[in-house]
């Protein structure tokens, strides 16, 4: 049986004294939406540091497509095909946006040249109307669907979206559900870490539940939707 393509094994994570995550277990198979879910504070964007090295595990592991990456630094691992976007959106303000694309620029780990600029355009029609603009003048949206873009420039073998929601009016919200559903559908594997099951639904396929560190539940979006006790129990709804 091959391995899932991201696998999550028992991983203890520990701010100086304080353990912020503890066993963490779970997986994401090839094409899949995750979401990952849990109230403000649980563990969502620790669990993502994690992955990406700046918060690596003191037991336990992370592997991609059958390695181990945990223990390498940030950079190797987004090398190894794991594109992070952390929650404040980081664009190069000063920089234009086709700029700011063609920095993220690289191969992915298997030599994979599946995104550029072009295709990024076709997928991001707003970024596409915007190319000579500086990224510090979009909006917050714009800013977020740069970043996204930037990342998978990288062509990584699975995303990792930080809250990519949060602080977004509602049509942008929108809009960002839209591109995510996009990228979904086009194959993209991706974890969206979400507070808010509602964004989820109908664009995850599947959901885990992390509460104070500790992975709760793992089931389908859809199982998620139909059970009550799990909602009431770990999610703001
Ligand atoms: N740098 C840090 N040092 C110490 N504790 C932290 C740090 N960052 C987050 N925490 C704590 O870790 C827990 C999980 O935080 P976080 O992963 O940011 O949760 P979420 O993303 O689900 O809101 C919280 O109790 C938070 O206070
Ligand atoms: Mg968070």
């Amino acid at each position: 049986m091959a391995e899932p393509l991201l696998k999550i094994a028992g991983a203890d994570v520990f701010y100086g004294a304080s353990q912020i995550l503890f066993g963490v277990d779970f997986s994401v198979e090839k094409g899949q939406t995750m979401a990952l879910l849990g109230r403000n504070g649980a563990g969502k964007s620790t669990t993502f540091k994690m992955i990406a090295g700046l918060a690596p595990p003191s037991r336990g592991e992370v592997r991609l497509a059958g390695e181990t990456v945990s223990g390498k630094p940030p950079y190797r691992i987004a090398r190894a095909g794991i594109g992070y976007v952390p929650e404040d959106r980081q664009v190069f303000p000063e920089h234009t946006v086709d700029d700011n694309l063609i920095v993220g620029a690289k191969k992915g780990p298997r030599g994979d040249a599946h995104w550029t600029t072009e295709r990024i355009y076709e997928v991001f029609p707003i970024l596409a109307g915007m190319k000579t603009r500086l990224a510090g003048r979009l909006s917050g949206g714009e800013q977020q669907m740069l970043t996204i873009a930037r990342t998978l420039m990288g062509n990584p073998d699975v995303i990792l979206l930080d809250e990519p929601s949060e602080g977004l009016a509602p049509i942008i919200v929108q809009a960002i559900a839209d591109l995510i559903r996009r990228l979904r559908d086009m194959g993209v594997t991706i974890i969206l870490a979400e507070q808010n099951m509602h964004f989820c639904l109908g664009i995850a396929t599947h959901a885990t539940v992390v509460d104070k560190g500790q992975i709760v539940y793992r089931a389908t979006i859809e199982e998620l939707r139909h059970n009550e006790e799990i909602k009431s129990r770990y999610l703001a709804v």
